[in-house]
């Protein structure tokens, strides 16, 4: 199976094809609540009754250096937050609004400290922000604003003019691509091709006016990767808490694609929610993206104090133990051109030539890898450096194995005590 080439984009991508594996933040005075970014939405919330939020936003343990060394300890090597969500609240000193953090007890903007943490650790820096908005006066009241129900608000707000709020919109983009010298990441969400509410009709591209923002885009940032949510093609595709069966492909052609993921099913903070996924299941996610070509954007939902919660910190820990021993079967690799044996994924790395095997589930002591008899010139299990023997069975007595082109490997009995045990062939020239 050839390994897909995506057509070049126009912002510049080899990093994160290389890198593999992000943060993503969602935070904003939805933190408060504590139930789901979406809360005004889920709940109807009026703009008079979400004030309380704002007006007691006060991350006073906000410290994003903090936050950067988790990041980089879980393996991460960039990041992307969210500077403005669909509640129109926004995390940095826009000229264009009073609704921002530094109105908040907050009192300052909080990206500045943030880019400058992630710097400082080496990470990446990316911006996430909200093309829909609850809050501005002239975004529409449509089938999803949280005031939708709420028949008079609706009329008494028919003459909203999305021109109006789309020139915002751009002014906003205009700001955060400015004031923060280089963003490599631009992560806008979200859209809608065409949507009918009834009272109220949305045709994503033209509210955007995406074409002459993406322009705006190349004119500050030239090299800045832009996701595809504004529905004009750009750089890459973001499968939202989705793992798609092969390399994604659109049109028939394969694209760069990104895995946006949860913790636990909410994108900012969620305290009761228990759905917390186990770090092996995220370990083996991010695995089996790099397996098709793409890359892991994992999300935490900061606490309104400005803190990662202990279950977060947690999980970010346990896969930056696994990161420090099989990252090398992570950056630099993608799809392989081999199809791997049952519960199990391959990553490649082209550079090394290297083919990296990932057990989903410990074997019976062998694992035949079809196609690769006569091709593998060195095994290991790479959490150890121990090495593994191998041999091109054919038909031997005691080993009968049905394919000849199978090489066949010999693992210990106990699986090594890691999320995911790997093991690393190279391949001969
Ligand atoms: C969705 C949600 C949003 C979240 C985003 C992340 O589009 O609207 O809350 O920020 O996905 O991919």
């Amino acid at each position: 199976m050839p390994i897909p080439q995506p057509a070049p984009t126009p912002g510049k991508t080899d990093w994160v094809v290389h890198d593999r594996l992000g943060l993503f933040i969602h935070w904003g005075i939805y933190s408060l609540a504590a139930r789901h970014e979406w809360v005004r939405n889920r709940e109807r919330i009026s703009n008079a009754d979400y004030q309380k939020y704002f007006d007691h936003f006060d991350p006073d343990l906000y410290d994003p250096r903090q936050w950067a060394r988790a990041a980089k300890g879980a393996g991460m090597k960039y990041a992307v937050i969210t500077s403005k969500h669909h509640d129109g609240f926004c995390l940095f000193d826009s000229k264009l609004t009073d609704y921002k953090a530094t109105n908040t007890p907050a009192g300052r903007d909080l990206l500045a400290p943030w880019v400058e943490a992630f710097r400082a650790e080496g990470l990446k820096v990316g911006f996430y922000y909200s093309l829909i908005d609850w809050h501005h006066p002239e975004f529409p009241i449509d089938g999803l604003h949280p005031q939708r129900d709420d028949v008079e608000f609706r009329e008494a707000n028919r003459d909203r003019d999305i021109r109006k709020y789309a020139a915002y919109l751009h002014g906003q983009v205009r700001e955060i691509l400015s004031l923060y010298g280089t963003i490599d990441v631009l992560w806008l969400d979200f859209s809608y091709s065409s949507r009918d509410w009834g009272w109220s009709r949305g045709k994503g591209k033209e509210d955007w006016q995406s074409e002459r923002l993406i322009e705006l885009v190349r004119e500050l940032q030239p090299d800045v990767i832009v996701n595809n949510r504004t529905e004009v093609e750009q750089d890459f595709h973001t499968p939202e808490q989705f793992q798609p069966r092969g390399w994604l492909h659109v049109n028939g052609r394969p694209v760069i694609w990104e895995a946006c993921q949860t913790l636990n099913g909410s994108w900012g903070y969620d305290r009761d929610n228990l759905d917390w996924k186990p770090p092996k299941m995220l370990v083996q996610m991010l695995i089996d993206g790099v397996s098709k070509g793409g890359n892991l954007l994992l999300n935490v939902g900061p606490t309104a104090r400005g803190e990662f919660d202990p279950r977060a910190l947690w999980t970010l820990e346990q896969i930056g133990e696994w990161m420090r021993l099989h990252s090398r079967a992570i950056y630099g690799c993608t799809q392989a051109e081999f199809t791997p044996p049952l519960d199990c994924r391959y990553t490649y790395n082209p550079q090394t030539n290297r083919l990296y095997l990932h057990l989903f589930a410990w074997p019976f002591k062998h694992v035949h890898l079809d196609g690769l008899a006569g091709k593998v010139a060195y095994a290991q299990l790479l959490n150890d450096a121990s090495e593994l023997r191998f041999s091109d069975f054919t038909q031997h007595d005691r080993y009968p194995t049905s394919d000849p082109n199978a090489l066949t490997l010999q693992l210990p009995i106990r699986q090594p005590d890691v999320e995911v045990p790997v093991i690393e062939l190279f391949l001969k020239e």
